[in-house]
């Protein structure tokens, strides 16, 4: 690796967060609160602008860019190619290319979706991708662009959950349904998806604990440990909320969709485990988001 070592960062330079107004990002910053962070939204850093970023970058030399800027509408993305792109793909590699010049570490996310979901066991970070969406390509191509920078790290993640009841913004599948049966509505959840869920605020500690070790560049999976499908997730989240709600099974089939979602998405965590960082049961999250004993100062709280 030419020009970077892997190390611990600098902790007198700042952490830049792009994206700053997304649920993972809210958790990011908190997760690094004791370091300079300085965290742009769009409005302060589009990161399709390659001018900006670039003199964003350089004026704000941080030790290490978290991009949590993306677009996330995998129905839209169908009609909208171009703008999943420009964020997904040539915002990335604009912050690759910015975080290059400088010296910075970039931490960039990515999905489960740039897998094809025919396997039958959990996905590692060796194994094939094969997106089926324009939202997973452009997805996968920020992989490619996000790995050019020196010392890159690429975070796959996948059904993000744990926002607060008062987050204005859009939420996650789970998120959603916890919403719906906070007021005692039934909710709809897949039978014949499989995924592991992941708790932002345990993702967020793991991108930090990646960043202070210096982990050795390349794509890690940060998901919370176990699978399980939507109405198994459905069910627990019901149970530790302790609601009258049902839980509807539907299937894959029976929702139209534009772009298929891959059946069996659950991501293996074993290479994050092997570098000294396992992640809590995706159970063990839902308690600590929704059990009694979860916190009422949460980080999505105070910031949405
Ligand atoms: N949520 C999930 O379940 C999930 C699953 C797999 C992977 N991921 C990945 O995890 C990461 C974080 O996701 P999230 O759920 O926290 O996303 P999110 O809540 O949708 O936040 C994304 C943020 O990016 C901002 N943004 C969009 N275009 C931008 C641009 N050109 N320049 C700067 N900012 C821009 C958005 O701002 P506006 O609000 O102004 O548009 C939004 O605040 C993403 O990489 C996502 O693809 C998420």
């Amino acid at each position: 690796m030419r020009g970077w070592r892997v190390g611990k960062i600098e902790v007198l330079k700042p952490v830049l967060v792009t994206g700053a107004s997304g649920r993972l990002a809210t958790f990011v910053a908190e997760a690094f609160a004791d370091r300079r962070v300085v965290a742009l939204s769009r409005p302060a850093l589009d990161i399709f602008d390659a001018a900006a970023v670039r003199r964003t970058v350089a004026e704000v030399a941080p030790a290490v860019v978290i991009n949590c800027a993306a677009y996330n509408d995998v129905e839209g993305a169908e009609d909208h190619a171009s703008a999943a792109l420009a964020v997904n793909a040539f915002g990335v590699r604009n912050l690759a290319r910015a975080a290059a010049a400088t010296g910075a570490r970039l931490v960039h996310y990515s999905t489960d979706f740039v897998f094809d979901g025919e396997a039958d066991r959990p996905y590692t970070e060796t194994d094939a991708t094969r997106p089926q969406s324009i939202y997973a390509a452009s997805k996968w191509l920020g992989e490619r662009f996000a790995l050019q920078a020196p010392g890159a790290l690429v975070l796959r993640v996948e059904s993000l959950f744990g926002c607060s009841p008062d987050w204005a913004g859009p939420r996650g599948s789970l998120d959603a349904m916890v919403e719906r049966m906070r007021i005692g509505q039934d909710v709809k959840a897949f039978t014949d998806r499989v995924v592991t869920p992941s708790y932002m605020e345990d993702v967020a500690r793991a991108t930090r604990a990646l960043v202070d070790a210096g982990a050795e560049s390349g794509i890690y999976h940060v998901v919370n440990s176990g699978l399980a499908t939507w109405d198994r997730v459905a069910a627990e989240a019901a149970h530790v909320l302790g609601t009258e709600s049902r839980i509807l099974p539907i299937t894959l089939s029976e929702v139209r969709m534009r772009a298929p979602r891959p059946r069996y998405c659950a991501l293996s965590n074993a290479k994050l485990t092997a570098a000294g960082f396992p992640m809590p049961e995706w159970q063990d999250a839902i308690q600590r988001w929704l059990g009694p004993r979860a916190l009422a100062g949460h980080p999505g709280e105070a910031r949405t």
